[in-house]
């Protein structure tokens, strides 16, 4: 019988032991479930979530897998929904929480209700994990995904500058980390099925979701961002607010406000920092021999064949 299908209920610690295991990072362990790497603590907050998060028809749900740009979403979205910069005393990770990095404090799903509307929210959460209340309200979703190949990167160096956190333990060569990377063995890895999934629907369901990514959003800022702000129904009147939305969203602004030199997650204990680097396409060149960069070519070209997805 499948592990996997197991643990579906369960609410027995020994049934995560029957779940296929690694270690992300050569540090924590991770359990494969539905088709994607987790610590114990996320399988059992992304079960218990449909019973507490209960989401209403003018939520707004940011999704995307990890190190993609979803720091810049937030703020975005954050400003956008606001009509106002409130960026500067408060991190963009606090002002919309990740629901599954709310498990490290008490009480997270209390948190959650507390909101007021329109809330919004993020995950990491694959598609095909996301509640059926969720995929049956009228709630959007926007997905954010990037180019693999400066993903990794961004994930190799974010994953070093936070060893001693509460995942990673230790730094891991370039080599190590790609591997895990290409096999998908790392927490919500495999980033490919998680764009794909996530695609997918978005062209079966384009008024619930929509699909951005982060290259698109450096090429043509004003334009990205005008479709967003109108998929969440706050649509510019004024040129000149579109280009006070991106200027307060830049990296180098929120990179040098002091609530992101200094303070910390608080739901994952990260310093605010770790999450602002270069923020450039193509700075992959700068580390991936030909090989790996082959590598990732053929991995997409396999996955996403006749999907018309292309990263
Ligand atoms: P690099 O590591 O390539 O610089 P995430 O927010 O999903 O963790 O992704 C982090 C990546 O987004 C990092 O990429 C980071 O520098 C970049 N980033 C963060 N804030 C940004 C912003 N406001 N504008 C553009 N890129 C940003």
């Amino acid at each position: 019988k499948n592990p996997n299908e197991q643990v579906d209920s369960f609410d027995d610690e020994d049934l995560i032991d029957k779940l296929p295991k690694d270690k992300h990072w050569e540090s924590v362990e991770i359990y494969q479930w539905r088709g994607y790497w987790f610590i114990p603590e996320m399988i059992k907050s992304t079960l218990a979530l449909p019973s507490h998060f209960h989401p209403r028809d003018d939520d707004i749900l940011l999704a995307s897998s990890l190190k993609v740009g979803t720091t810049w979403l937030k703020s975005l979205c954050t400003n956008i929904m606001h009509k106002q910069d409130v960026l500067t005393k408060v991190s963009p990770h606090m002002h919309i929480p990740t629901i599954e990095s709310m498990i490290f404090v008490n009480d997270p799903f209390a948190l959650l209700s507390k909101i007021p509307s329109p809330r919004i929210v993020h995950t990491h959460l694959p598609y095909t994990l996301l509640s059926d209340s969720i995929k049956n309200s009228k709630c959007k979703i926007v997905y954010i995904t990037r180019n693999p190949k400066d993903t990794f990167i961004s994930l190799w160096h974010h994953s070093n500058n936070t060893v001693d956190g509460i995942i990673i333990k230790k730094p891991l060569s370039l080599e190590k980390a790609f591997e895990y990377f290409c096999n998908g063995v790392y927490i919500q890895g495999p980033f490919f099925d998680h764009v794909l999934e996530y695609y997918l629907e978005s062209l079966k369901i384009p008024n619930k979701i929509l699909f951005l990514r982060y290259e698109d959003l450096q090429r043509n800022p004003k334009g990205e961002v005008k479709k967003l702000a109108l998929f969440l129904g706050r649509p510019f009147c004024l040129e000149s607010e579109v280009d006070q939305v991106l200027g307060n969203c830049s990296l180098e602004r929120l990179k040098n406000l002091e609530v992101n030199k200094i303070g910390r997650n608080k739901y994952n204990g990260l310093p605010n920092a770790v999450y602002f680097r270069k923020g450039i396409i193509g700075d992959s060149r700068n580390y991936l021999t030909q090989e790996m960069e082959e590598r990732l070519d053929e991995i997409m070209r396999v996955k996403f064949q006749g999907t018309g997805l292309d990263l």
